[in-house]
């Protein structure tokens, strides 16, 4: 028997990939799907038989979080459902991962920040780009002091993205809650989370081409850290061409542009920039995304009892920014920060 048992909370695409890590995982094991639609008993059965598990189904979220033969779960639903569920999750004491966004407002955000405090259970916000080998090599080489002193940082999450919840305000968002949030969380992690986020200004605009969109598909925005470096991030969620997760770090000592590093102090000489030959976020399909690696992590924490880098309460300065950044677009103004 395994040490822990898993939920899956909403069966859906995502899941699928979720399921992938606990399965692969000899510390867990998958004892519960809960589902709200009504392809997702089927879907769940799906997962069972690919996988070669057998868990029980439940529609009823409350029904599944009393067994206490489950420690960790995962909320896979849509966006508009992750709030709620994560704090019920928190709440039944369970160690929680939930998919990205992990809510839609600051009020949202301060009840799990202190759920999380309260609860003292381990949980994590599923940005999967932390776990991209390119990313860790790349976020490595810069704690490592490969590229000096980082002054400056960029991220653009740009996608023609489709799916009728994630067009509606209410269930998918903004442009950032709904993808542009990867490119925020990376900018953070590759400033350095000793580096707090004091202002920032933003723009957005709606829809140029694809009407179904409810809110503003484009949103651009500009910030700085407390060592004066700046940062960028853009989303647009109607870009009419191929899928593109785009980063540039600039430092004292060189840069980093994609997967490719330049850097005087390491290498020097080099004529130009040397790709590192690993996997880079440059594919929206979630069979891209490394989840095998990030449950995998998520599981150590518990294991091990540590927090996870990318805690709720870490977490929540990636939150943090994007609220005020949305706040900064809609009311044309710098938003100074902390206003958790
Ligand atoms: N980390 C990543 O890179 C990444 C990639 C893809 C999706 N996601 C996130 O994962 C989550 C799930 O995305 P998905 O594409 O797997 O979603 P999906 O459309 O497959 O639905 C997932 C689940 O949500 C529930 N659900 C869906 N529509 C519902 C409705 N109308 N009413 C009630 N419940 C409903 C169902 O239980 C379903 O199984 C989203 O929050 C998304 O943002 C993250």
């Amino acid at each position: 028997m395994a040490d822990y048992g898993a939920m899956i909370i909403g069966p859906g695409w995502v899941a699928g990939e979720h399921v992938k890590g606990y399965v692969q995982d000899p510390r867990t094991e998958i004892r519960a799907i809960v589902g709200f639609v009504p392809e997702d008993k089927a879907r769940a059965e799906k997962y069972m038989q690919m996988h070669g598990f057998k868990a029980d189904y439940y529609d009823n979220l409350d029904t599944a979080l009393a067994r206490d033969d489950i420690q960790l779960a995962s909320v896979c639903t849509i966006n508009c459902m992750h709030y709620d569920q994560t704090l019920a999750c928190i709440q039944a004491g369970k160690n929680v991962l939930c998919e990205k966004p992990l809510c839609f407002d600051l009020d949202q955000l301060r009840a799990l920040v202190a759920a999380e405090k309260k609860h003292g259970v381990k949980t994590q916000v599923g940005h999967v780009v932390r776990w991209y080998p390119a990313v860790v090599g790349l976020k490595n080489f810069i704690d490592s002091g490969g590229i000096g002193e980082v002054f400056y940082v960029e991220a653009d999450y740009w996608h023609d993205i489709h799916g009728a919840w994630k067009v509606v305000k209410k269930t998918g968002g903004s442009a950032l809650t709904m993808g542009g949030i990867h490119a925020v969380d990376l900018i953070r992690w590759m400033a350095g989370e000793d580096h707090a986020v004091v202002e920032v200004a933003a723009f957005s605009e709606k829809a140029a081409w694809r009407p179904e969109f409810e809110y503003d598909p484009t949103i651009a925005l500009l910030c700085k850290f407390d060592n004066g470096a700046i940062g960028r991030v853009s989303t647009s969620l109607e870009c009419n061409m191929p899928y593109v997760f785009h980063l540039q770090v600039n430092g004292s000592k060189g840069c980093i542009r994609n997967n490719g590093i330049y850097s005087t102090r390491v290498f020097p000489g080099a004529k130009g920039f040397m790709s590192i030959p690993a996997t880079y976020p440059d594919d929206w399909n979630v069979a891209h995304h490394p989840f095998p690696e990030e449950v995998g992590y998520f599981i150590d924490c518990v294991a091990n009892n540590t927090e996870s880098h990318v805690s709720i309460r870490r977490a929540s300065k990636t939150y943090e920014l994007t609220f005020a950044a949305e706040l900064a677009a809609a009311e044309g103004r710098v938003v100074k920060l902390p206003i958790l």
